[in-house]
């Protein structure tokens, strides 16, 4: 049985404790929070203890800490938990900053401990489908992949102000699916970001539109359409083109009601956002990491993944401020 310790009792962290709690293989031992309330409230849902962030690290009953802080909390406690003797999972992204999270990288490397990063859509049952008929040759070699992943309705400014932006916090997401898909990173990465939707995003310094063309070595390419407003729901599409076919991954809609009258033809919505979307992705994610270290096999994201990420959100926003394509290898 792995003995979790959960770091933050926000949004994802109670995800991730219905994940813990129902996997046969893992228990949540304790959470904590810098709002001690936070904490209490989980610790009371969940059935585990409330203790501090630093008392879960050096518990020597605990095995795995996971990570669900804010962002910019994440290289230093992927440090110390490492420094304890922890395998870790930690969200996405690594870090705000690309030099802290290759830093991070560096720090935690000699120690060979398992550290997983929360991609959670690789694990998605039809992103997963897709990348299993292109490994199994059913479309010949991927040409042209093309991801549109669109949010309901913009977060709130105070949000904005402390994700990273655009690149880093949304489309990271979209730059590791081209990399889990294409099965490798571009080289080039030229982006175009407008702030259409919510003047005070761009009062905050953030894009919320934005479009990215990646280029791979031999000339194959990917495009990723983000925007941060879709009035019909959460759309999270794939499209790939190979040499010898086309492989779609569509919406999970509320229903797959389809209403035909004298009027014309609709259908249901797509699911609101990413905990209606995603949940069995989060499931999977975590039996894959429990799998991992059960059967002593690397973890399936890792950290590497993580900060590979992190340089194409990085390479992205540089693009934007220069107006030109940015080598992956220079930034
Ligand atoms: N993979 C996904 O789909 C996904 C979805 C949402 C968020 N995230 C990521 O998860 C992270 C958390 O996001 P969220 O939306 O849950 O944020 P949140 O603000 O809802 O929760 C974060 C919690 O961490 C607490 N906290 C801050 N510093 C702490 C510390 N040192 N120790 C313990 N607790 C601390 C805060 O008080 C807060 O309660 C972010 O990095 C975000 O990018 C990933």
């Amino acid at each position: 049985m792995i003995k979790v310790g959960l770091l933050g009792a926000g949004r994802i962290a109670g995800v991730h404790a219905t994940a813990i709690t129902r996997h046969p293989d893992s228990t949540l031992v304790a959470v904590s929070d810098f709002i001690p309330q936070n904490a209490e409230k989980l610790s009371i849902d969940y059935g585990c203890a409330a203790l501090s962030t630093e008392a879960i690290i050096a518990d020597p009953n605990i095995d795995v800490v996971l990570i669900a802080t804010p962002t910019d909390t994440h290289s230093d406690l992927i440090e110390q938990s490492v420094a304890a003797g922890k395998a870790v999972f930690c969200e996405k992204p690594v870090d705000l900053s690309l030099e802290r999270a290759r830093l991070c990288q560096s720090n935690t490397a000699a120690a060979g401990l398992p550290i997983m990063i929360g991609f959670n859509r690789r694990f998605d049952p039809n992103f997963k489908a897709l990348k299993a008929s292109l490994a199994g040759g059913e479309i010949g070699k991927a040409e042209l992949l093309s991801i549109i992943s669109f949010d309901p309705a913009p977060p709130p400014v105070a949000y904005i102000k402390t994700s990273g932006g655009l690149f880093r916090d949304m489309m990271i997401h979209d730059f590791d699916m081209a990399n889990f898909i294409m099965g490798e990173a571009p080289v080039t990465i030229s982006a175009h970001g407008s702030c259409i939707v919510d003047d005070n995003i761009g009062a905050a310094g953030d894009v919320d539109t934005a479009v990215v063309t990646l280029t791979y070595a031999d000339g194959r390419l990917a495009v990723i359409k983000n925007s941060r407003r879709a009035v019909y729901g959460y759309d999270q599409r794939v499209e790939l083109l190979g040499s010898e076919g086309l492989l779609q991954a569509q919406n999970m809609l509320e229903n797959t009601v389809v209403k035909s009258t004298a009027s014309g033809v609709t259908g249901a919505k797509p699911t609101y956002f990413f905990l209606e979307r995603y949940m069995p992705a989060y499931a999977a994610e975590w039996d894959a990491f429990v799998t991992a270290l059960n059967e002593g096999k690397n973890v399936p994201v890792s950290l590497a993944d993580g900060v590979t990420a992190l340089a194409m959100a990085e390479a992205a926003t540089q693009s934007v401020q220069s107006k030109s394509p940015v080598a992956l290898k220079d930034v």
